[in-house]
């Protein structure tokens, strides 16, 4: 019971629920909604699986269905889905979903702390899943596996290829930000799933970082129950259910709408109307062959349609070409090419009527990564005829259930056919073999059982070989999320400066209680400066770092960089305006280079006349949005609107779900001021500069008469902070 293991799984976009999935109902809504709900049902009924929770966005919105309103959906007692908000409640098409994900990740964090329970594997599907399932494994030093479902890289060439501008590609499918995060997943994923070898070559080859993470080729699984074979139906007794028997009997009215002679085989394909599914290199191949023609009828399923002219330019041009393909081989009363079937229900019975009728399926793609209908159309007992490309090559190999073809050779595709209805012992052996093997192959339970075992084969330092999960080196995430109080301090002249004998108390308060006192400085020094001065004083290193007087935010040992605070903070930022507009003032003198930061702009002032005064009146006349932070009477840092070092500890309260009351913060100058006020216990070292003189009688601002550190330990005893801690 112990070792089992906990799963969370990300899929992000698109409106995910388990029941009636609205399959194709836009461009988010694709295999993957499905994908990824059968393998968390695979997953949780393996015994080594404790529980497995699928993380999608939340959406409340009157154009969708309220299911994708419900915060948690639960499937069956290890499997739920859990809706998480971010971007507000509205639907979001994915490529607009970028900015939002780091709200995301906090909320996630928050959830867990809320559960008290931390994950043993994490695992993103689709580069925004990826992005947010990276950010928890590092936080929390948890293995991390990605499934990429398809790839910017392969995308962006289609979509060259297709015609598009590069300037149109970036705008409307931000394409170079996806494969930019897709990079930095391969950089940090420890094991990464595919459905076909063809994926891991053609796929991820195009990636500078692919030979980083492990790949393992476990293809989905099937609905064997709804892919039964098609002699269940001839057997005397059959349990098919009234639905059933419709679709069967709808299916088969409509072939006869269009066949002079039904009862002859039939030749299937069922496909989205797509040039590169070459449904006319299958009726050029039929259409050739006078033979195959007078043995077999020939059925094309591409999609539903109403009315061709008003379909989009890529399914208009194939539905003519189809059409006029048809006239030019005059096919009437040999080819069907029927408007709609359902799904659900009509496509397994198309198949078992084409394997009755001693048929053969065929998919002649150019390209096809992986080809589902062969599997679905195996498991029912039909032959198959299939590109020799991909997804395909893998399955006739495991399945042995047909042929391969070069799909621009049409007499190689009508050969092959033909050759399978002919010889009736290769029918039933390629029939046998595919009922047999896609139920050894390609169903969730084996899918499940194999990605156990890659799991535990991992040789990250936080996986072992038996499934049990060791502790990760700097697990920082998983240290934060216990603590309920936290110290946060400035450095120089609050921590470092003077009264190196209080420092030495104090540091040791902080070693007896790490158990349950975070610790935290809040500094105008870079990251680099801050690490380096810790280091000259003997200080422990602080479980956050604010740095650069809040225009960046670090965790652990490792300086784990916060992109959540990053993303939070750029909003409405614009460095070179803001420069450009103090540069013309000559009472500020820019700081040295080493100080600057993409989120912090620093000047040397002397505290004369109407100096700040005029600063603001340029800046707000030039609409530009900022925070001002004048200490020392010598410094003036210019940060984004929402940075300062309060405000990362306003972040921090949040994020980690830590009351502000909770946290003790000291300072001693003005760019202390922000963190100092409010609800968290505030402390002003004795040897505090001018400008926190405003402070006096604030409530929630302790004063302290010792200077340096004594003063934050005179603060301690104020507050009772450490019986509080202990309460
Ligand atoms: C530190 C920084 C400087 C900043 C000052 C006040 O000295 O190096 O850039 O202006 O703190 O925040
Ligand atoms: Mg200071």
């Amino acid at each position: 019971m112990k070792n089992k293991l906990y799963i969370q799984m990300f899929s992000i976009h698109g409106l995910l629920r388990a029941e009636n999935m609205e399959m194709g109902r836009n461009a988010d809504t694709g295999g993957q909604i499905k994908y990824v709900v059968e393998l968390g049902k695979a997953l949780s009924q393996n015994d080594n699986i404790k529980q497995v929770d699928l993380f999608t966005r939340l959406i409340a919105d009157k154009t969708v269905s309220e299911d994708y309103s419900q915060p948690v959906e639960t499937i069956n007692d290890k499997f739920r889905i859990v809706r998480i908000q971010c971007g507000g409640k509205k639907y979001i098409r994915k490529e607009l979903l970028w900015p939002h994900l780091d709200e995301f990740v906090d909320k996630t964090i928050k959830f867990i702390r809320q559960k008290k329970l931390i994950p043993d594997i994490v695992h993103g599907h689709y580069a925004d899943a990826g992005y947010v399932a990276s950010q928890m494994a590092e936080l929390f030093g948890i293995p991390f596996i990605f499934t990429g479902h398809s790839l910017g890289r392969a995308k962006k060439e289609k979509l060259v290829n297709a015609g598009l501008t590069e300037n149109a590609i970036i705008k409307k499918y931000k394409i170079d930000h996806r494969i930019q995060i897709e990079e930095e997943v391969l950089k940090i994923a420890d094991l990464i799933i595919t459905s076909t070898n063809q994926e891991i070559k053609e796929q991820y080859g195009m990636y500078q970082c692919n030979c980083l993470p492990i790949f393992s080729v476990i293809p989905p699984g099937l609905d064997i129950d709804k892919f039964y074979p098609y002699y269940h139906d001839i057997l005397p007794e059959t349990d098919k259910d009234e639905i059933e028997m419709h679709a069967q009997a709808s299916v088969r009215e409509e072939l006869n709408r269009f066949f002079m002679q039904p009862d002859k085989s039939l030749i299937l394909t069922i496909c989205r109307p797509d040039k590169r599914k070459n449904i006319s290199g299958l009726i050029k191949a039929y259409g050739e062959d006078k033979e195959l023609q007078s043995m077999a009828n020939l059925a094309i399923f591409a999609g539903i349609r109403k009315d061709i002219s008003k379909k989009e330019e890529n399914e208009k041009d194939v539905l003519t070409e189809m059409l006029l393909l048809m006239d030019k081989y005059d096919l009437y009363g040999k080819m069907a090419i029927p408007k709609k079937h359902s799904f659900e229900y009509e496509v397994p019975e198309l198949y078992r009527i084409a394997a009755e009728k001693k048929g053969v399926f065929v998919n002649a793609a150019l390209t096809e990564p992986f080809g589902l209908s062969l599997i679905e159309a195996a498991a029912t007992g039909l032959p198959t005829v299939a590109t020799n490309d991909g997804g395909p090559q893998d399955i006739i190999k495991n399945c042995k259930c047909g042929i391969l073809v070069d799909p621009v050779q049409t007499e190689e595709i009508s050969h092959a056919i033909r050759t399978i209805i002919a010889e009736t012992d290769l029918w039933k052996k390629y029939s046998k073999n595919g009922i047999i093997n896609v139920r050894k192959y390609y169903i969730w339970k084996n899918h499940a059982k194999k990605y156990i075992r890659e799991i535990s084969k991992l040789k990250t330092s936080a996986v072992k070989t038996n499934l049990r999960i060791a502790k990760p080196t700097d697990p920082i995430g998983r240290r934060i999320i216990k603590l309920k109080h936290f110290i946060v301090t400035d450095i120089d002249n609050t921590l470092t400066g003077g009264d190196k004998e209080s420092l030495k108390k104090l540091l040791a308060i902080l070693q007896n209680n790490q158990k349950s006192i975070g610790f935290g400085i809040a500094t105008g020094r870079t990251v680099e400066s801050a690490v380096k001065h810790l280091g000259k004083h003997d200080i422990i290193h602080p479980d956050v770092i604010i740095s650069s007087v809040g225009a960046e935010l670090y965790y652990g040992k490792k300086l784990h960089f916060s992109r959540g605070w990053e993303t939070h903070i750029s909003k409405q930022w614009n460095r070179a305006k803001i420069k450009n507009l103090l540069d013309k003032f000559d009472f500020l003198k820019y700081q040295e280079e080493d100080t600057q930061r993409k989120f912090k702009i620093s000047y040397y002032m002397k505290p004369e006349k109407d100096n700040i005064a005029r600063i603001h009146a340029i800046l707000i006349k030039n609409r530009c949005r900022y925070n001002l932070i004048y200490s020392h009477d010598k410094y003036l840092d210019i940060l984004p609107f929402r940075a300062s070092k309060g405000k990362a500890i306003r972040y921090l309260s949040y994020k980690w779900d830590i009351p502000l009351n909770n946290f003790l913060v000291c300072g001693d100058s003005g760019n202390d001021t922000e963190m100092l006020k409010g609800v968290s216990c505030g402390v002003i070292v004795g040897n505090y500069s001018r400008e926190l003189e405003s402070l006096k009688g604030s409530k929630n601002i302790y004063f302290a008469d010792r200077q340096y550190t004594g003063g934050i330990m005179e603060g301690l005893n104020h507050y009772k902070f450490i019986e509080k801690t202990r309460l």
